[in-house]
């Protein structure tokens, strides 16, 4: 397949959006280096194109982006018909699919999506008067983000008083950047909620952190919290099943937490905690010369 950029701004944040031209994946569209690649593969031995792809972002909750995306990838996929003769028989739109991070998100049914982007292919496909290409799609935070949250012991909680007299509570946990590194590089959005009991406490305007030496390592930026919560509460995040295990470091030698499957009251670690051990098992030594 060949990776072309179609122009579209996802509404997202900008390093998660993938289309735009001022950025380094895919082959422009508007500038031709996309119809030159087709063509140099095409010359090319040993080379089966299949299709265009296309990824516009991530954290996209309609189906607006795709639609100008296809006009513009389906354009391209009709001049190659006119010009090359030939019918690419696929077209793969991407992923990017939203989740819910937060309360105030609310993403669509994969089944509506999966509707609304045949319609727009075949639409699209009929007014270029080129046969319906196989249409794939690529998600990947809509299949398995969901399913996993991270829970957070509370360390220290510190109230800080804000411009106009509003006031923050800043709510420090024994992660970090180091386990969800979203929030940081690209100033992620999410809700959190208070896990291991009940409160009947005012909520407050909270700041969830983590124990780096950083200012900037912040998970969740603003979301209310009882008023009462305290050194030992859980915090549970949502939504961290994609882009978090797997983007974790050892950020200043942290260790990375487990990843622990629940069903039905019985839980196991699929991943196990990371030791001190792993950590230093690359390290070579220095040999003595003594
Ligand atoms: C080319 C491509 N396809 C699909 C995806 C999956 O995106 P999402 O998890 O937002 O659905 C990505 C994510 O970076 C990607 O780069």
């Amino acid at each position: 397949m060949v990776r072309v950029t179609a122009g579209v701004e996802a509404h997202t944040h900008e390093y998660i959006a993938t289309a735009h031209e001022d950025q380094k994946f895919g082959f422009s569209i508007t500038g031709g280096d996309a119809m030159e690649a087709v063509r140099r593969l095409r010359a090319a031995a040993g080379i089966d194109l299949l299709g265009l792809h296309s990824h516009i972002g991530s954290q996209i909750f309609d189906t607006s982006g795709f639609e100008v995306a296809a006009r513009r990838v389906l354009a391209l996929h009709a001049r190659i018909s006119d010009e090359l003769g030939v019918e690419l028989p696929e077209l793969d739109l991407g992923g990017g699919f939203g989740i819910a991070y937060t309360t105030q998100d609310d993403p669509a049914e994969p089944a509506q999506l999966a509707t609304e982007m045949t319609k727009i292919v075949e639409h699209e496909c009929r007014a270029f008067d080129v046969a319906v290409p196989r249409l794939s799609i690529e998600p990947g935070r809509a299949i398995v983000g969901p399913s996993t949250c991270t829970l957070y012991e509370v360390g220290t909680v510190k109230e800080v008083a804000l411009d106009g007299g509003a006031r923050r509570t800043y709510v420090s946990v024994d992660g970090g950047m180091s386990d969800n590194i979203r929030t940081a590089l690209y100033d992620a959005d999410y809700s959190c909620t208070l896990a291991s009991r009940g409160s009947d406490a005012s909520p407050v305007l909270g700041r969830v952190v983590g124990k780096h030496c950083e200012a900037g390592d912040i998970l969740v930026k603003d979301e209310f919290v009882p008023g009462d919560i305290a050194a030992g509460d859980l915090l549970a995040v949502p939504g961290t099943g994609a882009y978090c295990r797997s983007m974790a470091s050892n950020y200043n030698h942290a260790l990375r937490p487990p990843v622990i499957a629940v069903r039905d009251g019985v839980a196991r670690a699929v991943v196990r905690r990371e030791t001190v051990d792993d950590l230093l098992s690359t390290d070579v030594g220095v040999e003595s010369n003594s």
